[in-house]
């Protein structure tokens, strides 16, 4: 039976915040849905090799969902997931901290992939990314994008790319996604109860290829507009 089925049929009820795999669950289930959205975005953005008017009238068509209320939900929903995230993450944390003695923990830790270990790092900087980018691309804080312009998405874009420590920035947060994403897909499939040797090499293909992909076409943004190819 799947680890998730023997542990969520307790006395018939499922309490989500008590259980671990409650909350494993949960984690699972909204990093999910955080893949699927910069899946979309990824995509979203390849409106920038389409030229200015494309990329503007994408991001154009996203803030005049639903008369404009439709983003506003989108905002709630996702601050909401990753709240959830962050407190679920926090909270399965110290528990294992507080279950384990100190040799048990080295002992763990040698097992664990460099991707499992490096989860809580790509977690922080990828905080910090979100709130940075949100500035920068989103709100457009003088601060952050001097020459910010609100409805020009892709000359914001460009000019915000061209600024190489940003994009080098950009650069670094994106690697960390790919990592965070890869070990996600991994622990999804886990969690789900698809740990087993017969999947076990698909399930690593699968993180693979997905992480790779927003990986590569994520990056292919600031480097072609430090390279040039996009102005
Ligand atoms: C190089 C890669 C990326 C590019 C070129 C990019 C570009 C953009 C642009 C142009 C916007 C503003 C859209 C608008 O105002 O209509 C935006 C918004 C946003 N991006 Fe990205 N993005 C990238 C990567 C990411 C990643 C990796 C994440 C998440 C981890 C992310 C999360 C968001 C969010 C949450 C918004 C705000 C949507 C909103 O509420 O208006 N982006 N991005």
């Amino acid at each position: 039976m799947p680890l998730l089925d023997m542990n969520l049929a307790r006395d018939g009820n499922i309490c989500f915040w008590t259980s671990s795999v409650g909350r494993k669950l949960l984690m699972a289930v909204t990093g999910f849905v955080f893949i699927g959205f910069v899946t979309i975005h990824m995509l979203g953005n390849l409106t920038a090799y389409m030229g200015r008017e494309s990329m503007n009238a994408y991001a154009a068509f996203l803030q005049g969902m639903a008369h404009g209320g439709g983003i506003w939900i989108f905002r709630v929903i996702m601050l909401t997931l990753i709240l959830v995230h962050i407190c679920t993450a926090i909270s399965l944390t110290l528990d294992n901290w507080a279950a384990r003695p100190e040799g048990y923990r080295k002992q763990c830790r040698k097992s664990a992939t460099w991707a499992s270990l490096s989860m809580r790092y790509t977690a922080c900087i990828l905080a910090v990314f979100i709130v940075y980018h949100l500035l920068h691309l989103t709100v457009g804080w003088s601060q952050v994008h001097p020459s910010f312009v609100h409805s020009d998405a892709y000359g914001n874009f460009i000019k915000g790319f061209q600024n190489w420590p940003v994009s080098v920035f950009y650069i670094i947060a994106i690697l960390c996604l790919g990592l965070h994403i890869w070990h996600g897909i991994w622990s999804f499939s886990q969690t789900l109860g698809w740990a087993h040797p017969r999947y076990n090499t698909l399930r690593r293909h699968v993180a693979t290829i997905w992480s790779l992909i927003i990986v590569c076409v994520n990056i292919s943004y600031p480097i072609a507009v430090l390279s040039g190819i996009l102005i």
